[in-house]
């Protein structure tokens, strides 16, 4: 049915389309940098927003008051959630998004196939082969990015299962919900005079075959590794996008959700690359898990010296060059105010200060860097791995606070550990070393860490928000 719009020629449609594609595609150049991440966001967002005005507008597909409803429940919900949603629980809103976006795809190529049956006897192969992926991947999307976004939230159970478990059972989901697909595309009436209506069941069955598949694929994955997972099953919400823009022979669909499915995918390889980890180790290995105790005790007994705000404070009077290196406790605790603060009262007494910031610290892409910016600290100032790990050398003080596995030296010296290989911050390599954490319990790979035993280390135990105000406010007396 034609909208408002409607009756204006198709090019205009096309041609605002394709003005939504620039915008969606300078939005991604622009999300590259930290300086210029909010903009690019803003242009993103007013591309999505043309697109949707005009398709709106130019098909009349839902009548005002039905769309009005929708915006005013839609737009409150997303309103909600950006007020109240931590940042450092943001990763499962992004699994929650995506999980929308594929449970979204799923659905509108199931009512287009009702649709088109609705005014004709037949479905196009094309219509049936792009729908039944679009199901299948939308389904799997959805349900794997629930258990994801679960497990991150704590609500699912979080230790990984045997990496083997439930291979058969992937197979069979598999296997069903393409042999449903078949049935979609290789029409039944080749069997005989069946009614087109039962084409539709086989789509609802695929789309259950698919459900239970992208529960089985994620439930075995240790919840320390479902960032990775979210952001491929990011990519698979592109897939089921771009998929049914083809069902709906909707440009701007295909063009976003080919946007989303490569961004997504290129962001798995290079979290995968930054853990030293290949994408199978992720999805069928399983890291995390139970350290031995005799192993913490054989690193550390009698080795780990403690410190006192006092005692570091003394450190840093004499510093000339400090660096930090911030990690996942940081963010745990909220510490980032904290920490800026510091680094500016360093920074006023000529300090050389600067941040070493590991480019899978914390538990998602750019979780540092967002964090320390929203404590205003200036980018200049955040330093990465290849960049910082030659200054370590000529650094007289660094402070780790809630880092753990990317400081970790066994990455260069134990082959067999899991983090083995993956490029680590050579904080030792510094005159002093001071690690704040809570306890001596191991990170997110569950090992433990060799340079809290150093002899250039010293442990200051406490929460990171709590350690930090303690350093700012012993700083302050001591240089007042
Ligand atoms: P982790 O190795 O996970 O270590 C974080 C440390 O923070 C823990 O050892 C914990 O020790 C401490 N901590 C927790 N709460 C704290 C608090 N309130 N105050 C002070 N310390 C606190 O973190 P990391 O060094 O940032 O490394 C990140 C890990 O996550 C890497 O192994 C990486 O491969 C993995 N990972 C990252 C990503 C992305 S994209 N960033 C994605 C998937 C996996 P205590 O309990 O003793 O305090």
């Amino acid at each position: 049915m034609a909208g408002v719009l409607g009756g204006l020629p198709d090019s205009v449609l096309q041609f605002t389309y394709l003005v939504a594609s620039v915008l969606f595609i300078q939005g991604l150049r622009d999300m590259t940098h930290p300086r210029t991440a909010t903009r690019g966001n803003a242009t993103s967002a007013a591309g999505m927003f043309l697109a949707v005005v005009v398709t709106v507008l130019w098909f009349e597909i839902l009548s005002p008051v039905v769309l009005a409803a929708g915006l005013l429940v839609g737009g409150t919900v997303g309103v909600w959630l950006a007020v109240t949603v931590e940042t450092t629980e943001m990763p499962q809103l992004v699994g929650l998004f995506n999980g929308f976006g594929g449970g979204a795809s799923a659905l509108v190529a199931g009512a287009e196939l009702i649709d088109v049956l609705g005014s004709s006897t037949q479905l196009s192969i094309g219509l049936t082969t792009t729908a039944a992926i679009a199901g299948i991947i939308g389904s799997v999307t959805f349900w794997g990015s629930l258990v994801a976004a679960g497990k991150l939230h704590g609500v699912v159970g979080d230790s990984p299962v045997s990496p083997n478990a439930g291979h058969a059972l992937k197979a069979l989901f598999l296997l069903l919900s393409v042999l449903a697909g078949l049935l979609l595309i290789v029409r039944p009436d080749i069997f005989g005079q069946v009614p087109v209506t039962s084409w539709i069941p086989s789509y609802w069955v695929l789309v259950a075959a698919a459900s239970v598949l992208g529960v089985f694929l994620v439930v075995p994955i240790g919840g320390a590794d479902m960032p990775v997972v979210i952001a491929l099953l990011n990519s698979y919400s592109g897939l089921a996008a771009a998929t049914t823009g083809f069902v709906l022979n909707n440009t701007v669909l295909i063009i976003a959700g080919t946007l989303v499915g490569a961004s997504g995918l290129i962001l798995t390889v290079i979290m995968c690359e930054s853990m030293n980890r290949s994408l199978r180790n992720v999805l069928f290995g399983g890291l995390g898990g139970e350290t031995e105790s005799e192993e913490m005790d054989d690193i550390y007994e009698g080795q780990i010296t403690e410190t006192s705000p006092e005692e570091v404070v003394m450190l840093m009077e004499t510093a000339q060059r400090v660096v930090i290196v911030p990690g996942y406790g940081m963010a745990v605790a909220q510490a980032q105010h904290a920490v800026a603060e510091l680094v500016e009262l360093l920074d006023e007494d000529g300090v050389d200060v600067e941040f070493g910031i590991h480019p899978v610290a914390g538990r998602m892409p750019g979780h540092m860097n967002a964090l320390l910016a929203e404590a205003d600290v200036p980018y200049e100032k955040m330093r990465e791995l290849e960049e910082v790990n030659p200054t370590f050398s000529q650094t007289d003080l660094v402070i780790v606070t809630g880092a753990n596995d990317v400081v970790n030296p066994k990455a260069n010296t134990d082959d067999s550990s899991p983090i083995a290989g993956m490029p680590v911050l050579n904080v030792s390599e510094a005159r002093s070393v001071v690690v704040n954490k809570r306890s001596l319990s191991p990170g997110f790979s569950g090992i433990p860490n060799p340079l809290f035993a150093k002899d250039n280390t010293s442990m200051l135990f406490g929460d990171a928000k709590e350690s930090m105000q303690a350093l700012v406010n012993q700083y302050k007396e001591a240089t007042s």
